[in-house]
């Protein structure tokens, strides 16, 4: 997508073709730094700092991890070495462990010496492969908030309310909650977004807002107790998540919020979508609430809080009594009677496993519990 007329992706090959640059997405929005990455560790921190996040981005990001890994070390050893540190940086995403099997998959019965240039090359074939589904995913929801814009007054937007950032950032272009939104938008079609700012760590009013301002989209940044009552309302046409996890059965594990979301969505009748890629289908399990980790982070990201004063430097205040304990549950899990429909790269299925493999057959004789 495109930054002031520029188009990019989120994750390249540098010119010195082997290392990769990054958006430092903890610098967002205040500052557009480019991060280097030169080694393993180099990519497992920029995972766990969160420098990059959402769901397909940390895995292309680990793809690109074995790939630095290899630079060093090509044997199979090292390969899994680097695949556990990888797959030790975030717990919840699946696209995580999916990236690293593809890589170990593709290397595998590989000689050594050719290992290198055949790890690069899948990473890339993960971004371009990940930008065609995300593309995928953008013209079907589209096809709803076409609907959703025929039955609007002339003239009125489609009200689509986000939560967390799903968007070009979180993935290699398009995102995937944010794909039938730019494309509604580019196709004139009026649409404006509710971004949900998603505390504590504000994806949403720091990177959701950044990439929605930088296309054009008309948006609205909220408290993320804003959206019941804007529901209420009837302010709100249409709810559409990213997930980091979706089950064999449809439960959506995403950034913690989106199930009170689709509670309040539920409650007053507005259609909550949920639009992911396939490669954050888990196929081994089926019940979200029991089966899914939840990562718990530094309880440091909801006891203070980052933002630039006027003077223009970027400071971190405390929120919250000195000693008073604090828990930070990254996610949640939204079982799959509250979820309208899944907007796939395939098309949109049914929150159910039936409606899942009703589009992804192939996948029947995967292990369900
Ligand atoms: O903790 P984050 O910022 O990595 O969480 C990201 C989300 O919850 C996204 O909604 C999800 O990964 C989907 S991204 C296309």
């Amino acid at each position: 997508m495109k930054i002031d007329g520029v188009h990019h992706r989120t994750i390249w090959v540098a010119d010195d073709g082997w290392s990769v640059e990054i958006f430092d997405q903890t610098r967002l929005p205040h500052e557009l730094t480019v991060a280097r990455l030169a080694t393993l560790e180099d990519a497992a921190n920029a995972i766990s700092d969160m420098q990059v996040r959402g769901a397909p981005l940390i895995g292309a990001t680990a793809a690109y991890g074995i790939c630095l890994a290899l630079r060093v070390d090509a044997s199979d050893a090292a390969i899994d070495r680097a695949y556990d540190r990888l797959l030790a940086t975030r717990p919840t995403a699946i696209n995580l462990r999916w990236a690293l099997d593809e890589m170990r998959a593709a290397l595998r019965n590989i000689a050594r010496e050719d290992r290198l240039a055949a790890a690069y090359a899948r990473a890339a074939q993960i971004c371009d492969d990940d930008v065609e589904i995300c593309a995928a995913i953008g013209r079907h929801g589209l096809e709803i908030l076409r609907r959703l814009a025929a039955d609007k007054p002339k003239g009125e937007p489609v009200n689509v309310l986000t939560h967390c950032n799903a968007g070009w950032l979180a993935t290699i272009d398009w995102g995937t909650a944010t794909a039938p939104i730019y494309m509604a938008h580019n196709e004139g079609i009026p649409v404006h977004v509710w971004v949900d700012e998603t505390r504590p760590r504000n994806q949403g009013a720091a990177i959701t807002a950044y990439e929605l301002g930088h296309h054009g989209v008309p948006h609205t940044v909220i408290a993320d107790n804003v959206g019941g009552h804007l529901m209420q309302q009837g302010m709100v046409d249409m709810c559409i998540t990213g997930t980091d996890r979706t089950t064999a059965s449809g439960d959506v594990a995403n950034k913690i919020g989106t199930y009170l979301k689709a509670l309040a969505a539920r409650d007053n009748d507005v259609p909550f979508y949920v639009a992911l890629p396939s490669t954050t289908i888990d196929w081994t399990v089926s019940d979200g609430l029991v089966e899914v980790p939840i990562e718990q982070r530094s309880g440091d990201e909801v006891a203070r809080i980052s933002g630039r004063t006027a003077a223009g430097d970027i400071e971190t205040v405390q929120l919250i009594p000195d000693g008073s304990p604090v828990a930070n549950y990254a996610f949640d899990v939204t079982p799959a009677r509250l979820v309208t429909g899944l907007i796939t790269e395939r098309g949109v299925a049914e929150a159910s496993a039936e409606g899942l493999l009703d589009l992804f057959p192939e996948r029947a004789e995967d292990k369900t519990p």
